[in-house]
């Protein structure tokens, strides 16, 4: 127990559709009897319970048709905002999402045309750049540096890389693999960049609760306030609570001129909210606090369990995670290619996780691991991790 909260209970997730664990073998051919789910960004973990009492209620009642009324659930996301990230947002700055890929589609469909370039800081959450070639706009990649074992954004780098083409701007803030939390002063002057060369700037906030213990996230609209006629703050309760199966998420625009620009797609896609998510949502907010504040705690301590292991085998690199519970882990001083990497993590140590190259440039010789699950398990990842490598210890 995490002050009060049972992280360690193991839950048999097998069998429920879930994507994390059912579709583990057909996509990486780790066997769904002994594997270990340690891919996609969805938690292990039962939301705070009154999550699950707020849905019980809803089937209690029983009819399940349209979502309307939205003012409490407004409510409860303002009051998360000023409570958790110090930012004051009115209700009518929220536009409803079909979860936050689909948040990021509707960004780039209002504000690029297709041909354009849009500006990814890479490596980064793989769905971006599929959602961008999707729409047929061209990715401009701009690779990360590593300084002190951290990412940075090289914006000298990006400026150089600039055509004139380029109509936005999507950061992962906090960055998503790397776990990297961006400070208000690198926010800033990216903001300034995207002002001086006419991009809108889309701040996926998604990962923001997730903060390792004394880590502060800065709100994109609050670091560069200067600039606020040109930014996006994407943002979610699903991978704070676990309620990524609700597709439900936000654009939050203070802007009242960018917000109707928004409106465009967002109103010709016919959105309209997926009522489960916004009854999640909605008790997330209003209850989560200190469930959360247990959860940043607990996984804190699965990092170091899994660092200090993977640290122990030579020639592997876990970068320090100032956020998220995605570990990322440079392969590459193993000397090994990719295939035997795979071959040792997937068919040896039977671990199913995300491969680097997914993420874009930089993302070679890296693979992403997923530590929200009960401690027990990353305990036994870290041993079959160990095993599969022992030649190299
Ligand atoms: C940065 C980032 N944005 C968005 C998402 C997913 O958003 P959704 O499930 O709401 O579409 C993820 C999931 O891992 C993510 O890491």
């Amino acid at each position: 127990m995490t002050d009060g909260f049972d992280f360690d209970r193991v839950i048999d997730r097998r069998g429920t559709h879930c994507a994390k664990w059912d579709m583990m073998e057909p996509l990486y051919g780790v066997p769904a009897g002994d594997g270990l789910a340690m891919w996609v960004a969805d938690m292990d973990f039962l939301p705070p319970r009154e999550v699950n009492e707020a849905l019980a209620a809803a089937v209690a009642h029983g009819i399940h048709g349209y979502y309307g009324d939205d003012a409490s659930l407004r409510a409860a996301i303002c009051g998360w905002m000023a409570r958790r990230h110090g930012w004051r947002i009115e209700p009518d700055w929220i536009l409803n999402c079909h979860g936050l890929v689909s948040g990021t589609a509707l960004c780039i469909q209002a504000f690029s045309e297709p041909g354009d370039g849009v500006v990814l800081f890479t490596p980064v959450y793989h769905a971006f750049h599929k959602i961008i070639r999707a729409n047929g706009r061209t990715i401009v990649q701009c690779p990360l540096a590593i300084e002190d074992g951290r990412y940075r954004m090289d914006l000298d780098r990006l400026a150089g890389q600039l055509t004139g083409r380029e109509r936005l701007v999507i950061l992962c803030s906090p960055h998503n693999p790397g776990g990297r939390v961006w400070t208000a002063r690198e926010i800033a002057e990216l903001a300034a960049l995207c002002a001086e060369r006419d991009m809108v700037l889309v701040s996926d906030e998604v990962h923001h609760d997730l903060t390792m213990p004394g880590q502060a996230h800065s709100v994109a609209a609050l670091a560069a306030p200067d600039h606020i006629d040109r930014i996006v703050v994407l943002a979610a309760a699903s991978k704070t609570f676990g309620l990524a199966g609700g597709m439900t998420g936000f654009a939050i625009i203070p802007d009242a001129a960018l917000r109707r620009r928004f409106s465009v797609p967002h109103q010709a896609n016919g959105a309209s909210p997926n009522r489960f998510g916004m009854i999640m949502t909605e008790a997330a907010y209003t209850h989560g606090d200190a469930w959360l504040d247990a959860l940043r705690r607990y996984l804190d301590g699965n990092r170091r369990l899994f660092d200090g292991g993977i640290t122990a085998i030579p020639g592997l690199r876990s970068m320090p995670l100032q956020a998220t519970y995605l570990a990322w882990v440079d392969f590459s001083g193993t000397g090994m290619a990719e295939a035997e990497i795979l071959e040792r993590v997937e068919r040896r140590a039977r671990i199913a996780a995300n491969h680097g190259p997914a993420f874009g440039q930089g993302g070679e010789g890296w693979l992403r691991f997923n530590l929200a699950m009960p401690r027990a398990r990353v305990a036994e990842a870290v041993r079959r991790l160990q095993d599969a490598f022992a030649d190299l210890q």
